[in-house]
């Protein structure tokens, strides 16, 4: 089926129709399976990143995803100290100026809503790559598609999110996008001080999504198909206290894979810290590594559906 909605910037879940997620799952599908078909589709066009914040997997994917398409790459890590913003120059005139020279901005920021700033003020689309606790779109995209890859369905699908559930923007903008399925379930599975936020809960309540607060991770592994954990992002909390008390706070090792069901998943974004054993990393359900692999294919098909 040919879908028409239109996509230019991409700031958050709740823009993508279940049409659009489709396309871009069938397009991601198409490029795993005949990469060779879609070389050369860029040629002539240039990606500028502007990373104000780390990352390896979303930085890295993206580029290699406008080279292997055949366009070309420029850009800055550590833009808060390696751009004009450590002169006092605002984003909004950085991206002004920046979209004066690509074709497509991936920005990574640390204040959340920077991504829509942004896209106010760009004659380009702008991606957003994580805008501080915000939202991470491009990384839901890519543990949608995982979870279709692995599972085979996302329909009825039963999915414990958890961790650091008030700071985690990949959490966020994965819960927007499984809310548009049927028959989902959702477990938030956090310390109450780092519990999901409520406008999240009210935007399930709204789209008939029931969901299921908890801190006993244990409780929950027999019941779900999906294990998303994150890290308790350090980065995030002013006093370095409160941190303390809740890192560790959710560990899957040999005893906890063995209360997930034979063929549930285990998801991650990366970068983890502590909230997987190494040991795991063997275990067929561990699909952590090939869900990094995927952001490769899904950003092809992103870059592909906006700028051709
Ligand atoms: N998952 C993710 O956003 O990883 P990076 O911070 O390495 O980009």
């Amino acid at each position: 089926m040919a879908v028409t909605s239109r996509l230019h910037h991409v700031i958050e879940s709740q823009q993508f129709s279940r049409a659009l997620l489709e396309d871009l799952i069938a397009r991601a599908d198409e490029i795993k399976r005949e990469p060779q078909r879609f070389i050369g589709r860029m040629a002539g066009q240039v990606m500028a990143a502007l990373f104000y914040e780390p990352s390896t997997r979303t930085r890295l994917s993206f580029e290699a995803a406008m080279l292997r398409l055949g366009g070309q790459t420029m850009g800055t890590d550590n833009a808060r100290e390696f751009s004009s913003a450590a002169k006092g120059e605002t984003l909004e005139d950085t991206i002004r100026i920046v979209s004066g020279y690509a074709d497509v901005i991936v920005l990574r920021h640390s204040e959340e809503g920077a991504a829509r700033r942004a896209a106010a003020v760009s004659g380009v689309p702008v991606i957003n790559a994580g805008d501080g606790p915000g939202q991470h779109p491009t990384q839901a995209l890519l543990d949608l598609y995982t979870i279709r890859d692995e599972l085979g369905r996302i329909d009825g699908v039963r999915v414990a999110l958890v961790g650091d559930l008030a700071n985690g923007r990949t959490v966020r903008s994965l819960t927007y996008l499984l809310s548009k399925f049927k028959d989902v379930k959702v477990w938030f599975v956090a310390p109450p001080q780092v519990a999901m936020r409520d406008d999240l809960k009210a935007h399930l309540d709204e789209h008939h999504v029931p969901w299921v607060e908890t801190a006993d991770l244990d409780s929950v592994l027999p019941d779900v198909d999906v294990v998303y954990m994150t890290r308790i992002q350090k980065e995030r909390f002013a006093d370095p206290e409160v941190y303390n008390a809740l890192k560790g706070v959710y560990r899957i090792d040999g005893a906890a894979l063995a209360r997930m069901r034979k063929y549930a998943i285990l998801m991650h974004p990366l970068p983890r810290v502590d909230e997987i054993a190494p040991e795991v990393d063997a275990d067929p359900r561990a699909a952590y590594f090939r869900q990094a692999r995927n952001g490769l294919h899904i950003r092809m098909a992103l870059l592909d559906r906006l700028l051709t």
